[in-house]
């Protein structure tokens, strides 16, 4: 493989798959080349691996490389329509789960192409690469016990948990089917099952999960899905064991088509985990692509933050 002075893999040497997908995507949207070529220099000769082998995962499922350039493009073009909303109005244009629900989360054709398009931005995005990436370093690697994933969607996280740790049970909360199918296939694709795992699709709010059953506890970018986050917050402090391991993720003034509660610091996200008997134990926040934090808030531009918790 041809390297960049930086060790990075040159553009030419891509890995075919991401070569076509890249190819799929700017035969579609030119405009995105400049974004696409810096993403593409982001990404490690490893993660190229993995969005490669991610890729034939889908292929063997029967998606085409144009299908999952649509996905990709319908998030891009979805996410840039509510952030022009944003700033006009300065709020989401959904505040309830009823507006948005029929249309993303049970609506099985968009929610296919959201969550492909999701698992593609989290290698591509430098925003989602570096969550995803805090994700993959922070998680304890020789921990045991029971992991509890929420909202695990494309199932990236949740494949990674049992890949890379030791925990011995897996189990993954969905409020969409799609989701679940689209989860349990990846799994299961990858060898997930040889630890075992358990997924329910149901709201995590009606789980009848066992109080102090977790030994970790992961919840990627559905805070801001729902009407009440403290409820959230507060089931996974009963869920948790004293010890265990919490990671949270999600973002302040980053409107999309089914972000309905809106953060506006991360001071606010802060005092919430405090309320709901939590306390930080690492963090990671990412301001705008080229701003710093103080900008991005001054200029309500999209900050991701992740967060390692603990129970009080
Ligand atoms: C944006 S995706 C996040 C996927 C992945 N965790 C990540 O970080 O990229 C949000 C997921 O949360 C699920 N979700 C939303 N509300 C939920 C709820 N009340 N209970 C369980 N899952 C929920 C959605 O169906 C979706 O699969």
């Amino acid at each position: 493989m041809t390297m960049t002075p930086q060790g990075k893999p040159a553009a030419a040497s891509l890995p075919d798959n991401i070569r076509a997908l890249r190819d799929a995507i700017l035969g579609q949207n030119p405009m995105h080349r400049s974004f696409m070529t810096a993403a593409l220099a982001n990404v490690t000769p490893e993660e190229m691996g993995h969005l490669d082998r991610y890729i034939d995962f889908c292929r063997q499922r029967g998606l085409t490389i144009a299908y999952l350039a649509d996905c990709y493009l319908t998030i891009v073009g979805d996410t840039l329509r509510e952030q022009i909303y944003f700033q006009k109005n300065k709020k989401y244009r959904y505040s309830s789960f009823a507006q948005v629900a029929d249309n993303v989360y049970f609506n099985e054709e968009y929610m296919s192409f959201y969550m492909y398009g999701l698992a593609i931005t989290s290698f591509l995005w430098p925003n989602h690469l570096a969550l995803f990436r805090f994700f993959r370093d922070m998680l304890p690697k020789d921990k045991k016990g029971a992991y509890l994933e929420i909202g695990p969607g494309h199932g990236y996280f949740l494949l990674t948990a049992m890949q890379r740790s030791a925990y011995s049970s897996f189990t993954g909360v969905d409020i969409s089917e799609t989701s679940i199918a689209q989860t349990r296939a990846l799994l299961e694709h990858f060898g997930g099952g040889k630890k075992g795992f358990e997924l329910l699709c149901m709201d995590f709010l009606d789980s009848k999960l066992p109080e102090n059953g977790f030994d970790a506890i992961v919840m990627g970018e559905v805070l801001e899905h729902v009407e009440q986050p403290e409820h959230f917050l507060k089931q996974i402090a009963r869920l948790a064991k004293k010890d265990a391991y919490i990671f949270v993720t999600t973002c302040i003034n980053a409107p999309a088509v089914d972000h309905i509660y809106l953060f506006s610091s991360p001071e606010q996200l802060e005092k919430l985990f405090s309320d709901c008997g939590l306390k930080i134990r690492n963090q990671l926040i990412k301001p705008y692509e080229g701003k710093s934090l103080e900008e991005s808030l001054q200029q309500l531009l999209a900050i991701n933050v992740a967060y390692v918790l603990e129970r009080k």
